[in-house]
């Protein structure tokens, strides 16, 4: 008999374990993969963006804002920071407080997988669940390709539903099920979109060409209806948009809804036209775009929107503010996302409602835990999403 089983070797089951073995129970971590944290190793192109210096609830979604305050205020980015310097794994800051490790995320797994060690805690790898059931009170049998196995915590920490490839599973979606617990709607989030088939055979040209930009999306809560901006990198596509601004916008775009797109966020560009128009009232429109954006983009953009480049002194006021509104409230087409396959989380999943947001204690069901992605909270991109796997493993790893 097992004090403690956690299904899933990720970032969130293994810091549970870690915790839970620190305190002398006797754990055992079921992964169905062939290595534990494969999502780490896979993560920050490598280099996995283990935290956010700047980590707060307001980083987060969920459908109870409150719900991550405790987790994230009990482990916060500064213990998981102690615990990479502890490991002497050297870490750089890049914009917006984003913690890279300098060599490679396989040292992020490397010692996670050693405090587990040390902390007694045996990982089973290559395992997959069959099915599993509770027996009596704070007792469950998990059924395995590899036997059964009794515990008295059982803690579903599988994750959400992105990168299929790389083992993602709806189990926790599942379990939540047989105890009658509910899952919000989920979806695929922090993830690129396609453009509607007319803009994505005009825009796929501008492919690989990457700029700063602001996306604003308008986000409704009950009658409330408010605008979320990101300012970060925008990259042009072959199916459509992607790049840091698109991702973050991603987590608050619905289908059917609209997005606005600053390509010179830091710029009046009305302004600047009017200026230029006194100055320089024979130099072509697409010059002086040209001196600000990408060459490429401004020909595309003008001549998608069937505007013609002339000497500057040839345009009213009203139609320099077309161009200002085209450049900076480009409203995309959107058809929609590449959804999982390439989407790094998954917005949606078990309503935190059922959840004990101090343990992570199901409510209605003594001895079951849900931590991680699985959970109806998404962080934004950054870090913040390991942040808070890592918060609320160490949380659980306290109580089961
Ligand atoms: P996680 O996915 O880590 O672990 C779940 C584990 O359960 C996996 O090992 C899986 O194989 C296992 N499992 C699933 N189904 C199972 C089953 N049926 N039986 C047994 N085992 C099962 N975040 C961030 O903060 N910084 C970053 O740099 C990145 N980068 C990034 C890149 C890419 C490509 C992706 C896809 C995601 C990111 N993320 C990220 C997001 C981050 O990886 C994610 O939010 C956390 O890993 C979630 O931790 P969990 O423990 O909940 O799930």
């Amino acid at each position: 008999m097992w004090d403690v089983i956690i299904i899933g070797a990720g970032a969130s089951g293994l810091m549970c374990a870690i915790e839970a073995g620190k305190r002398g129970r006797k754990v055992l971590v079921l992964e169905h993969a062939k290595r534990a944290g494969q999502k780490i190793i896979m993560s920050g192109g490598g280099r996995c963006n283990f935290t956010n210096l700047y980590t707060e609830p307001a980083n987060f979604l969920c459908d109870n804002p409150h719900f991550v305050k405790s987790a994230l205020s009990r482990y916060t980015q500064w213990d998981f920071i102690a615990l990479v310097d502890k490991h002497k794994i050297s870490w750089n800051e890049r914009d917006h407080g984003q913690l890279f490790c300098d060599d490679s995320a396989k040292q992020i797994v490397a010692m996670l997988l050693n405090e587990a060690k040390e902390a007694g805690v045996q990982v089973q790898v290559q395992c997959e669940i069959f099915s599993h059931a509770k027996l009596a009170d704070n007792h469950f049998s998990v059924q395995t390709k590899l036997g059964d196995y009794e515990c008295h915590s059982l803690v579903v920490a599988t994750g959400g539903l992105s990168l299929p490839k790389m083992g993602a599973t709806p189990l926790a979606y599942k379990i939540a099920d047989q105890y009658e617990i509910p899952v919000k709607a989920t979806r695929a989030g922090l993830v690129p979109f396609t453009l509607q088939p007319s803009q994505k055979e005009k825009f796929a040209e501008l492919s690989g060409i990457g700029l700063p930009a602001r996306a604003t999306c308008q986000v409704t809560s009950g009658k409330k209806s408010k605008d979320i901006s990101f300012s970060e990198a925008l990259l042009f596509t072959h199916r459509g948009l992607s790049g840091p601004v698109i991702l973050q916008i991603s987590n608050y775009w619905q289908v059917g809804e609209k997005i606005s797109l600053d390509l010179l966020p830091d710029l009046d560009l009305f302004a600047e036209l009017l200026h230029a128009q006194k100055n320089h009232p024979d130099q072509a429109l697409k010059t002086v775009l040209a001196q600000q954006l990408p060459k490429r983009v401004v020909e595309c953009l003008l001549a998608f929107s069937e505007i013609e480049s002339l000497p500057l002194k040839q345009y009213h006021e009203k139609q320099l503010q077309e161009i200002t509104q085209l450049f900076q409230h480009w409203s995309p087409e959107i058809n929609g996302t590449e959804g999982y396959r390439t989407a790094e989380v998954t917005l949606g999943g078990i309503d935190t409602d059922f959840v004990s947001s101090k343990t992570f204690a199901c409510k209605s069901v003594a001895g079951l835990y849900f931590i991680g992605e699985a959970l109806d909270v998404t962080g934004w991109l950054g870090g913040f999403n390991f942040q808070w796997a890592w918060a609320c493993g160490w949380a659980a790893g306290q109580e089961v």
